[in-house]
This record gives structure tokens, C-alpha cells and sequence, in this order.
């Protein structure tokens, strides 16, 4: 076994309350020497902790090159992340990772960035944008698009704000329901696809989220005329060892956990309506 697949505690340093059932937690590894080796790419993830209730995989939201804390953002669902919800500063996870293959962001250097995202699935797109926002010359446009369920679902309405400020920058934003302070649009965040502007032929899309928006979002930029392999998409199956060998994430002949969990569309769409275990 290599050191990352050996879970090592790690204090909760902070925690930020998102909205009602989402919560970051920023933490650092109790050892001061596995924090200094601690080093992670945009859309890679970790596994969560707690001994005697269970482990969960949880993308990096922090920014890669701030390496003094590692970010994670939750939303309560079930057991472990229930759990997890009842952490304060002080208190210990056991962590282990980083885990996965992540964003391609070398090959989308040069021209424009699309990122779509639905739910909570910003958070994993969270570190990409601190990423080209620190690389700014190094891109083309940057359009975000952000689909949620309820107007009150979304998260980090400041950053969105702050975001859309910046240069060469698109914030695009879509609730299925409304409400009365929701100013952006009513919809699938299909219908988004309306308004930005990006270079097809050279951009890459980076999505995250629920699996049939993924496919909507990539058929249309595939009609639109984005070739299939600069589409990109990042899967969430249930996840054991994370490390190739239980075959937990399995999806056809691909395992999530150490093929992934971010793919190009040409590799996942045989498997998209596959479930999981
Ligand atoms: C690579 C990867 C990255 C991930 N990144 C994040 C992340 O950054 N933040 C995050 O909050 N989660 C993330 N997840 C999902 C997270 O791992 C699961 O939500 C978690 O395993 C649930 O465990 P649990 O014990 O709390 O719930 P369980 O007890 O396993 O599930 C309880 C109930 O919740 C449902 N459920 C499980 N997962 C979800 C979900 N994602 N959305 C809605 N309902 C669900 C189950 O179907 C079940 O009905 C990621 C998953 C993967 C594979
Ligand atoms: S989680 Fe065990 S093979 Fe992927």
C-alpha cells in the first residue's frame, strides 16, 4: 500500500455553513509532513472517515495551489454524511486520497472553457475555475453554467456574483422553480445554452452533476457541433476501496474510481444508463 491509500487523521480546522444541508469543511492532516506531501489536481477527490460509521468519496473543492488546508463540500444525504454534518472544529475525520484522474486542463489551454454543472456538482468545478482564474491568459472565454432544482438550492451566490465580474468570463444560471429573489432564468440548464457564447469547435465542456442532465447537455453541444472527445464528463458511483480493486464503482469495463471519475463522452456514453451498485 502507497502512504495516499492509508487513511491518516485530519482536524477540522474550519467549517462553512452553504445552505441548509451543505457544509465545507476545511481540514489538515494532524501530521505536519503528510499535509506538506498533500498535492492534488482540479477534480480529483478524497475519501472521508469516521471510524464506526463508514467512508465517503468527496471531491477537492479547495484550490489546488492553497496547500495550507483541503476543502470539502457536503451535502448531507445519508449515514456518513450525516455524520460528517455533526463535525466542528477540533474534531477528527480519517482521510485518505487524493484519488481519480481529473480535469483535462492542460488540452483546454488556448481556447474556451464551458463549464456546466447541475446540484451540488459545482463543487468539484469550484477548483477549476480558482484555476484558470490564476491562469487567466492561458484560456479563452470562460462560460459558467449552473442548473439547481429550487432558487433556494443555490449555493455561493456571492462567488457566482464575484465570478461574472471577471474578465472574459459568462455566468449563466438556471432553477427549475423559481422564486421571488431568483433574477436569473426558469429552466433546464439546457436552455442556457442559448445565451453563451463560446467557440464550439475549440472549446471543452466540463460538466458535473446528475447523470440525465449530463447527457441532455452533451447531446445538444454535440448537435451544436462540439467534437464528442472535448466534451468531458465527471460520473459519482458508490465507491469502497477507491483504488481499483472492489469493483464497487464498476460501469462496464471502466472502474470509476481509478479510471474517473472524470471521462471524455466517447468512453462513458455506452454506459450512461448503467446503474450502480
Ligand atoms: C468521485 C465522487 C465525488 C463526490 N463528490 C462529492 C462532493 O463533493 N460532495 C458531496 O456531497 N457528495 C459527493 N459525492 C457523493 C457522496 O460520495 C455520496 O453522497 C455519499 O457517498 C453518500 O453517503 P451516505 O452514507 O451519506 O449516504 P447513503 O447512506 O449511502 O445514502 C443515503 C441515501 O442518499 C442517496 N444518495 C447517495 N448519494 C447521493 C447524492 N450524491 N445525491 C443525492 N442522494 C444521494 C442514496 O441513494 C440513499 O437513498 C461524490 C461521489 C463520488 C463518487
Ligand atoms: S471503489 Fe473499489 S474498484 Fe472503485
Amino acid at each position: 500500500m502507497t502512504l495516499h491509500e492509508l487513511p491518516a487523521p485530519a482536524e477540522i480546522v474550519e467549517r462553512t455553513e452553504e445552505s441548509a444541508s451543505i457544509f465545507t469543511l476545511h481540514l489538515r492532516f494532524v501530521d505536519p509532513a503528510r499535509q506538506a506531501a498533500f498535492r492534488s489536481s482540479p477534480g480529483q477527490f478524497n475519501m472521508l472517515g469516521m471510524h464506526g460509521v463508514g467512508e465517503v468519496p468527496i471531491s477537492i473543492s479547495s484550490d489546488p495551489d492553497e496547500t495550507g488546508l483541503i476543502g470539502h463540500t457536503i451535502r448531507a444525504v445519508g449515514r456518513v454524511t450525516h455524520a460528517l454534518a455533526t463535525l466542528r472544529p477540533g474534531d477528527r475525520v480519517g482521510l485518505r486520497g487524493p484519488y481519480g484522474r481529473g480535469w483535462p486542463l492542460q488540452e483546454a489551454e488556448g481556447g474556451d472553457v464551458v463549464l456546466v454543472t447541475g446540484g451540488l456538482g459545482c463543487a468539484p468545478v469550484v477548483s477549476v475555475i480558482d484555476y484558470i482564474m490564476r491562469r487567466r491568459a492561458r484560456f479563452g472565454r470562460l462560460v459558467i453554467i449552473q442548473g439547481v432544482k429550487h432558487a433556494e438550492d443555490l449555493i455561493w451566490r456571492q462567488r457566482y456574483e464575484a465570478w461574472a465580474c471577471a474578465p472574459d468570463t459568462q455566468v449563466w444560471l438556471a432553477a427549475d422553480v423559481g422564486g421571488p429573489h431568483w433574477a436569473w432564468d426558469v429552466g433546464p440548464v439546457t436552455v442556457l445554452l442559448d445565451h453563451a457564447e463560446f467557440d464550439h469547435s475549440k472549446a471543452h465542456a466540463l460538466m458535473c452533476g446528475p447523470e440525465p442532465m449530463m447527457k441532455a447537455v452533451a447531446e445538444r453541444l454535440l448537435a451544436d457541433g462540439m467534437p464528442p472527445e472535448r466534451v468531458w464528463l465527471s460520473m459519482e458511483r458508490n465507491m469502497h476501496c477507491a483504488v481499483g480493486h472492489c469493483g464497487h464503482c464498476q460501469l462496464g469495463p471502466l472502474f470509476v474510481c481509478r479510471d474517473g471519475p472524470v471521462f471524455p463522452y466517447p468512453v462513458l456514453a455506452p454506459w450512461l444508463r448503467h446503474r450502480s451498485l
